[in-house]
C-alpha cells in the first residue's frame, strides 16, 4: 500500500474554524490522505475557539502552537519559529491554510521556504486597502501558494493580474458555505432566541444584529463611539444584538457612551446560536469579511460598516451594501431595510455545500504525482 498523503491543515484565528471544518471531514474521507491539523493559537479563549471545534465536530488539533496574542511582527514570527520543526520533522506534503489571518501567512511562508507544497483557500480576494493587515496577509500568501482555490470570479481576475499562474488557480466555491448549509438545520435548535426574548413560540420579533472588530472601527475608542452614537436612530426601532470581540471589549469600555437599552451587549457567541440569529435577522451591520458572505448565502440584508470590501460578489449578486462609516449613510440605508426595501439577492455560484469536496479531488489529482523538490 502506497503511504498516505499527508496535508497539515491550519487553524488560528476565530473565522478559519468554518473553513477548516468542512475541509478535514472530507480529507477523512480518503484513506490515502493523513490530515494533520495545526492550531497555532492566535486565537485562544474558549468562546473563540475550542466551541467551535465542540460545535462542529473538527478534531483535536494534533499540534498546537500555543502562540497567543502579540503584536503583528511578534506572532507572525512566533509561529513561523515554532511551525517549522513539525514542518522539518514531518514533511508533509502540503500545507493547506484558508483566509487571511496572522496565521495564514505565517504558516505559509514557514512551509514556502522548506520547499513544502502551499494550498490557499479564499485566494485572490483584494479590499485593494493595504492598511487592512489581512490584505497584507492576503497578497502574500497567494504570491507564495503553489494551489489557489477561490470563492469568486473576482478573485481570478486580481491572481492572474499579479502575475499567478491560470493552471494554479481553481475556482470551487467557499467552504465557509460549506458549513453554513451543513449546520443551518441544526443551528435551528438553538435556545438563543428564547434567550434574548426574540422568540415567542414559533413567533421572531422583528431585530438586528451589529458586530464591529475591524482595528479602523475599533481601535479609537472615538471612532467607536461615532459608529454606536450613529446607529442610534436604528437602534431606537429594534432590539440591536451586539456580541462583542475581545479586541473591540476594552475601547468599548473606554468609550463614553451609554448604550440605549435596545443595543444588547454580549460575549462572542458559538458558531450555532449565531448562526440560528444571522438566519433570523431583519438586518445586519458588520464590518467582519465572513459574515458578508454568510447574510448572502441566507438572504439577509446586510451593511457593511467599511469603506471597502474584498467580496464583491456579496454587492454585486448578493445581499450586501457597503456603507461606510458615515452614520448617515447608514441610518438611511438600513431604514429602507427595515421598510421590506432590502436587496433581495441570489447565490453566487459555486456556494453550494460541496466547495471542500472540489478542493479534496483536486489535491489528489495533482499532488501524489509531484513529489516537489524543488
Ligand atoms: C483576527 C484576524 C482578523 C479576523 C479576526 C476574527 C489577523 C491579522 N486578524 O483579528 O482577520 O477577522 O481575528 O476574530 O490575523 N484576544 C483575546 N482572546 C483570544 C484572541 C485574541 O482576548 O482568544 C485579544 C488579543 O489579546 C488582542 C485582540 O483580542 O488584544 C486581537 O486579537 P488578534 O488575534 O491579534 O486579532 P483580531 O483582532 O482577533
Amino acid at each position: 500500500m502506497s503511504t498516505p498523503l499527508k496535508i497539515f491543515s491550519i487553524v488560528g484565528a476565530r473565522p478559519n474554524l468554518p473553513k477548516i471544518a468542512p475541509l478535514m471531514r472530507e480529507m477523512q474521507r480518503h484513506s490515502n490522505i493523513e490530515a494533520v491539523l495545526v492550531h497555532t493559537g492566535q486565537h485562544y479563549d474558549e468562546r473563540l475557539s475550542e466551541v467551535f471545534f465542540r460545535q462542529m465536530g473538527i478534531p483535536a488539533p494534533h499540534i498546537n502552537l500555543e502562540v497567543g496574542s502579540g503584536s503583528h511582527a511578534v506572532q507572525t514570527a512566533e509561529i513561523l519559529k515554532r511551525i517549522e520543526p513539525h514542518l522539518i520533522e514531518q514533511n508533509p506534503a502540503l500545507v493547506l491554510v484558508v483566509g487571511d489571518v496572522n496565521s495564514t501567512i505565517a504558516a505559509s511562508l514557514a512551509a514556502a521556504k522548506l520547499g513544502i507544497a502551499v494550498a490557499h483557500v479564499e485566494a485572490g480576494l483584494r479590499s485593494f486597502d493595504r492598511s487592512m493587515p489581512e490584505e497584507i496577509n492576503r497578497i502574500l500568501t497567494d504570491a507564495l501558494a503553489d494551489y489557489l482555490f477561490v470563492t469568486e470570479e473576482d478573485a481570478v481576475d486580481n491572481l492572474l493580474r499579479e502575475g499567478r499562474p491560470r493552471d494554479a488557480i481553481h475556482f470551487v466555491g467557499n467552504v465557509m458555505i460549506d458549513s453554513l448549509r451543513m449546520f443551518l438545520p441544526l443551528a435551528q435548535n438553538s435556545s438563543i432566541g428564547q434567550e434574548l426574548e426574540l422568540k415567542t413560540g414559533d413567533h421572531w420579533r422583528r431585530f438586528a444584529i451589529l458586530t464591529l472588530h475591524r482595528p479602523s472601527n475599533v481601535d479609537s475608542p472615538e471612532q467607536l463611539e461615532q459608529i454606536l452614537a450613529g446607529i442610534e436612530p436604528i437602534v431606537k426601532e429594534l432590539p440591536v444584538i451586539f456580541p462583542v470581540h475581545p479586541r473591540t471589549q476594552p475601547k468599548l469600555a473606554a468609550a463614553s457612551i451609554v448604550p440605549h437599552t435596545n443595543l444588547r451587549i454580549l460575549p462572542p457567541l458559538g458558531y450555532l446560536d449565531f448562526l440560528c440569529l444571522l438566519s433570523r435577522a431583519t438586518l445586519v451591520l458588520t464590518d467582519s469579511g465572513g459574515i458578508q458572505e454568510e447574510t448572502t448565502a441566507l438572504g439577509v440584508p446586510c451593511l457593511t460598516v467599511r469603506e471597502n470590501t474584498e467580496r464583491p460578489i456579496t454587492i454585486l449578486c448578493g445581499t450586501n451594501q457597503l456603507v461606510g462609516t458615515d452614520p448617515q449613510k447608514i441610518v438611511a440605508a438600513a431604514q429602507e431595510i427595515l421598510a421590506g426595501k432590502g436587496k433581495a439577492g441570489k447565490m453566487p455560484q459555486f456556494w453550494d455545500g460541496h466547495a471542500a469536496q472540489r478542493v479534496v479531488e483536486i489535491l489528489l489529482r495533482f499532488l501524489p504525482s509531484e513529489n516537489r523538490v524543488r
